[in-house]
This record gives structure tokens, sequence and C-alpha cells, in this order.
């Protein structure tokens, strides 16, 4: 079974093609990806507007390259997936009507995918995980703990009631002057700081529940800039990349050995895996901190290699290939969904956090 899988939810223009085939190793036969970084890095963060005329741009090519260096033609696939959502509308709305008019043309299913999914199910396709597994998911829109039970279906555990943790990243990264995107600048600066120098806060941490916030410790990076005038020397700014990184590394462990209590009382001996997924699982930092977290709570610790956890064509068509194992495909009426969450139920819920 052979998927092509498309992405342009955000500034990422992706297209690969997976195929259904036992070592995890061989199924990507293509990865094609166009990062617009240089577009939007000016502005400081993503444009909207920019991101849809880019994947306009950018996509017949990136398609026409997937298909090439898997060596396959169009009609050789068995179905087109991409993703519907959640996401910047006008990008979203770009590769899911190219995606439609593939299916059409080829007479293939359509896969309308939720991108959130495509991150949940990426451990799948590195590593093949088992269901169920509890998901740290952490990227530059999203934050939050997931039970992940089968395909479609998630329990939302926790998430953040203001800032995701890579627009923390991407926010302070602004503040000190690195550009966009802002996490693997910090990571990056932050490894000739010293993590002890700026005691910045650790929003929630000890609080009861898995959720999450950002928006006082950017504002605390902020407060410590000041305080350090109009010119802070290069090691002032790797010395506080290096506080802010520890701070949300702090953070993080307890939240998910919080999730991690959560996820057993659903699961309990069921489900020794976490997952973590999303941009900022590409923070060698964090790994590491999970690793051991995931070592003392008796878990296997599975984290995507760093191009599959940020955005990609590969995590979206294997999405498309576990739903259609399944039957799960999508008329060409699906419409492309600005919000989209995998847990609806859990939207209506009060944040725990907030309470306590
Ligand atoms: O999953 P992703 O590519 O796009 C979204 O769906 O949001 O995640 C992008 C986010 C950005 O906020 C970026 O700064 C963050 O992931 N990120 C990182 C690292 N690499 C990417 N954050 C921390 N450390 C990194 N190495
Ligand atoms: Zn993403």
């Amino acid at each position: 079974m052979l998927v092509l899988g498309i992405e342009t939810s955000c500034d990422e223009t992706a297209c690969a093609v997976v195929r259904d085939t036992a070592a995890p190793a061989d199924r990507i036969l293509s990865h094609s990806l166009f990062s617009q970084v240089r577009e939007h890095a000016p502005y400081g963060g993503v444009v909207p507007e920019i991101a849809s005329r880019a994947h306009i741009e950018h996509l017949d090519f990136l398609v026409d390259e997937a298909l090439k260096s898997a060596g396959i033609e169009l009609d050789q696939v068995d179905a087109i997936a991409a993703t519907a959502g959640p996401g910047l509308i006008g990008g979203v709305m770009v590769g899911l009507m190219t995606a439609k008019a593939l299916a059409y043309a080829t007479g293939k299913p359509l896969i309308a995918v939720n991108h959130l999914e495509g991150h949940a199910l990426s451990a799948r396709l590195s590593d093949d995980t088992p269901f169920p597994y509890l998901l740290l998911l952490v990227s530059g829109g999203h934050c939050q703990f997931l039970a992940v039970e089968d395909v479609g279906r998630y329990q939302r555990l926790g998430t953040t009631i203001d800032d995701a943790v890579g627009e923390a990243f991407d926010k302070t990264a602004k503040l000190l002057g690195l550009g966009y995107p802002g996490g693997p600048a910090i990571e990056r600066l932050a490894r000739q700081g010293d993590a002890q120098r700026f005691p910045l806060p650790r929003p929630l941490k000890g609080k009861p529940g898995c959720d999450f916030s950002f928006s006082g410790l950017k504002t605390a990076v902020r407060l410590v800039l000041e305080s350090l005038g109009d010119s802070p020397t290069e090691q002032d700014k790797a010395d506080l990349a290096a506080s802010f990184q520890a701070a949300v590394l702090d953070v993080i462990i307890d939240r998910t050995r919080h999730a991690i209590a959560a996820f057993d009382s659903i699961h309990g001996s069921k489900g020794r895996h976490l997952v973590v997924a999303g941009g900022v699982a590409a923070n060698a930092a964090l790994r590491d901190s999970l690793r051991q977290l995931a070592e003392k709570s008796g878990m296997s610790l599975s984290v995507p290699p760093p191009r599959l956890c940020t955005d990609n064509g590969a995590m979206i068509a294997w999405v498309g290939l576990e739903r259609l194992r399944r039957g799960l495909t999508d008329g060409l009426d699906v419409s492309a969904r600005a919000r989209w969450p995998l847990d609806p139920a859990a939207e209506a819920k009060p944040f725990a956090g907030a309470k306590a």
C-alpha cells in the first residue's frame, strides 16, 4: 500500500510517499519539504497570507519531486492524504484542494487528516509504538497531553491555559533578538549559558493536574532583559536562554509526572509507553530529561527523529495509511478546518490548572 501525503497547515510545504511495510526504516519512500522560514523571518513569525502564497507556489513541484524520488507514478498510489486542519486556513485550503484535485483525477480515495493526529501517530511510523500510549504533544501552536487509544480515539488529559511551549520559545527568542524560529536558536545559545544565573518562575509546577501555563515565564524573561539595560552582552543572552530553557524543562518534567499518574489511572499496566512529538520534541535537552523520567517511571520513551517531529509530509501520509487500513476515507466535499481538536469533549471542560 502506498500513500501520498501533503502538509500545508503552517510554514512548511511538504509532501511524502510512505508505504505499508514491516521495517520502519523502509517506510518513507520520499520526503520533500520546502521550509518558508526565510519568507517569514523578517516579520519574526508566520504571516498567514505569505504562507498561503508560498504553498501555492511550491506545492505542485513538491508533489512531482516526492513521486519522482519515490520512483512511482501518481496512479500507483492507493490514496491521497492531506492536512485538513487545524492550522492557518489559507494554507490548509491549498493542500486540501490540491489533494482533492489529485484524488478526483485519479479516482483514488482522499483522506482528510487532522494535523495533530499526524504528530500523534508519528511514533508509530518511526517505531511501531503500540496503543495505548501517553503523548506529550509540544509544538508552536499546541501543548497538550493525550491518551492515544487508537486511530481517531484520543482523551485529552491536560493542555496549556495560555501559550503553547513552542510559542514561548519563539517569543523568548524574539525578545533576545534571535530571529525566527526561536526553538532551535534558544537551544543552541543555551548550551553556552549558565542556567542557574536567572531564577525564573516555574508556572503551575507542583499543582494538581497536568495543565501548562507559559505566559508568566515569557513576562519574567522580558523583565530580566529590561533589568540588564540597553545592551545586554552575548553572555547575558546565553545565560537567559539557558535559564529559560531550564525553567521550561523543569515544568514539563513536573507536568509529565502528573500526566503519567493520570494515564496510569486510566490504562494501568496496559500502557507503559510515553511518546513526545511536535516541533519542540526536536529539543535534545528535553529529550534527555524525558528519557530519564521515563526510565524512573518504568515506561518506554519514543521520540520520532527530529525531521519527523517538525511539520512534514510523511506523518500525514502515515495517518492516511493507518486510516486507509481501517477503511476510513473522506468524500470530496470535506471542508478545511481552522480549529479541529483531537478530543472535542475536552474542549468544553474547565482547566484543572486554572482552578488550582
Ligand atoms: O510542529 P511544528 O513544526 O509546527 C507546529 O505545528 O507548530 O513546531 C514548530 C515549533 C516552533 O515553535 C519551534 O520554535 C519549535 O517547534 N521548535 C523547537 C525546536 N525546534 C523547533 N523548540 C525548542 N527546541 C528546538 N530544538
Ligand atoms: Zn505541527
